[in-house]
């Protein structure tokens, strides 16, 4: 029988199960860039354990020296099965999904099979910054329609962006973040058919990135793009990883609509084996058998969600935050501290406290900074001391 190493066995918040000098023996990449002086609230890790069956499929697989190359459909199936229960969708056909080795290098995979090489990839800023970086690998022009001041998409801007970028009839796509990262913003229905018409009127393709799908929280429902009208010609990247805590553990998979089942059986198939099988194993798992556990770690964040508004409404209320729907990412509106263009800089320098930097999210980026609330709420509360410590330290030098 697997144990988890629960430092408080039978906790039912997974955020408040581990200390930070257990967290601080982690060896990736959250825990190993900064000195250990700082505390680190950046990059998209979570400070929990496993969910159990994550646990058990993983430890498992190594009892039977079962680490050869992943196969078979489990992994679609228990997504198809989740998105029934979770979206109430019963869409996905499992037939029309590619496994991928992750998110990303599957979002550079179905820009290759949708558009040509300088072609336009639209995005939506202020966004995932990676959205740039691989576009750009991918040999593609990211363009940027940024979302309104609502943090929503503005689809006045879009439609003229798209308009732009596919005049001389060239391809062009809209790389979708739904749910989006920073902001946590959950894209409804109608906005997303209505991207769906905008994106069909001129023959653009969406390849929607759905990573953060499992994580919205209270009554906010997330929407599949490919479930919209008109969103059967989209592709959408799907997995267990953000949800789940398993980004080190490789596995996603690409879901195409009906319209687009012709485009994704393009992909070679060798694309496949660059996932990790014990990485399926665990992604599948978590789909099937974790949603006791993400129903915990919702209510954990969302509980953090309100402790940092909290906060920061009583030591740093020039701090804008508007608590997204979804995601455990905090987007902090930094302008009125002074700080600058990067606060997150000055943050880590005055405060030993590590957020994410708007800068490289592209327009609208600049004087913010994105936190992960996707720890305890001690590390959260002693990030935010940290941060008006910081201010202070600034405003003492600059006056
Ligand atoms: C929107 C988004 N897409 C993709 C990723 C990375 O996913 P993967 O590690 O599967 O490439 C992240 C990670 O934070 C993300 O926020």
């Amino acid at each position: 029988m697997t144990t988890i190493p629960h430092e408080k066995p039978g906790e039912p918040n997974p955020l408040h199960a581990l200390t930070l000098d257990r967290l601080r023996r982690r060896t990736s990449m959250k825990w190993r860039t900064y000195p250990e002086d700082v505390l680190p609230l950046w990059v998209a890790e979570m400070d929990v354990p496993l969910a159990e069956p994550v646990v058990r499929a993983v430890t498992e697989a190594m009892e039977l020296g079962d680490t050869g190359y992943p196969a078979g459909s489990a992994y679609a199936e228990a997504l198809a099965v989740f998105a029934g229960k979770r979206w109430d969708w019963d869409g996905l056909a499992v037939e029309r999904t590619a496994i991928v080795p992750d998110v990303m290098l599957g979002v550079v995979e179905m820009l290759g099979l949708v558009t040509g090489h300088g072609d336009a990839v639209v995005v939506n800023p202020p966004v995932y910054p990676p959205f740039y970086d691989f576009v750009r690998h991918a040999g593609r022009v990211p363009v940027e329609a940024p979302l309104g001041a609502d943090a929503r998409i503005n689809l006045d801007v879009l439609e003229e962006t798209f308009r732009r970028v596919t005049t001389g009839r060239r391809r062009a796509a809209h790389l979708l973040c739904s749910p989006h990262n920073p902001t946590g913003t959950v894209h409804t229905a109608d906005e997303l058919t209505a991207v769906a018409a905008l994106a069909d009127r001129y023959g653009v393709r969406v390849v929607a990135d759905e990573i953060h799908a499992p994580l919205v929280v209270g009554d906010t429902r997330f929407v599949p793009y490919l479930s919209v009208p008109g969103g059967e010609r989209g592709l959408s990247l799907m997995s267990a990883s953000k949800a789940w805590n398993l980004p080190g553990l490789k596995a996603a998979l690409a879901v195409a609509g009906a319209g687009a089942a012709d485009d994704l059986a393009r992909m070679p198939e060798e694309v496949g084996h660059g996932a990790s099988h014990v990485g399926v194993l665990a992604h599948t798992a978590a789909l099937r058998d974790g949603i006791p556990w993400l129903d915990s770690l919702l209510t954990g964040l969302d509980a953090n969600r309100r402790l940092l508004a909290g906060l920061l409404d009583a030591q740093l209320p020039a701090v804008r935050y508007r608590p997204g729907d979804a995601t455990y990412l905090a987007w902090l509106d930094c302008r009125a501290l002074g700080l600058g263009d990067d606060p997150a800089e000055v943050l880590l320098r005055h405060g030993r406290v590590a957020l994410t930097s708007g800068l490289p999210f592209g327009t609208g980026g600049a004087g913010h900074a994105r936190l992960n609330l996707a720890a305890s709420p001690e590390v959260i509360t002693e990030a935010v001391r940290r941060m008006a410590e910081a201010v202070g330290r600034a405003g003492a030098i600059r006056g």
